[in-house]
């Protein structure tokens, strides 16, 4: 029996998340909010983590998992203050960089769909900006850091 193909096949492999992904960034460079938000000055590693993470997402190389572990990703984005506004940056990055890529439009839908409820399950905070990084580390009662991504 043959493999069914992938989403990470279908949309081209990790060439179109290294293109989705850089794209992304070169926003998130010029983001007066997002950019300082970064804890290292060059944004290539950040970058790379990201396409990694995405290709293995969608059934690509396992490359993240191995080297960074379970994603946990609510609970990595803990540190940065991520706000509606913050979101809504993100999200607006990353949409110029769907379409920059030029997906067929199934796929980019079902990319797209994925990327919005991703990003709205990351907000930690309705805080405003400038208080630091959150100081009690969780978003509220009920809610499962741990096995919320
Ligand atoms: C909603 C707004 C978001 C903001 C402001 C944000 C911001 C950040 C920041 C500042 C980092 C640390 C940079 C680094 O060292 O890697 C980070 C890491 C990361 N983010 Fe986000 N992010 C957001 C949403 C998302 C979403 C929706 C995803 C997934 C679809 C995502 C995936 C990742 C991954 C995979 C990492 C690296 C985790 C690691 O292995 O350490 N982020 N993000």
């Amino acid at each position: 029996m043959t493999e069914p193909v992938t989403f990470y096949e279908q949309v081209g492999g990790m060439d179109t998340f290294r293109r989705l992904v850089d794209a992304f960034y070169r926003g998130v460079a010029e983001d007066e909010v997002l950019k300082p938000m970064y804890p290292e000055e060059d944004l290539g590693p950040a970058a790379e983590r990201l396409t990694l993470f995405l290709a293995q997402y969608w059934g690509g190389p396992t490359t993240y998992g191995e080297t960074r572990g379970h994603p946990r990703l609510r609970m990595r984005h803990m540190p940065f203050h991520v706000d509606p506004d913050a979101r809504d940056r993100w999200l607006a990055h990353m949409r110029a960089a769907v379409d920059e890529i030029a997906l067929p439009p199934v796929l980019e839908a079902t990319l797209w769909d994925y990327l919005e409820r991703a990003a709205f399950a990351m907000v930690n905070t309705f805080e405003p900006r400038g208080g630091g990084p959150q100081r009690t580390g969780r978003p509220g009662p009920g809610l499962s850091v741990r096995n919320a991504d």
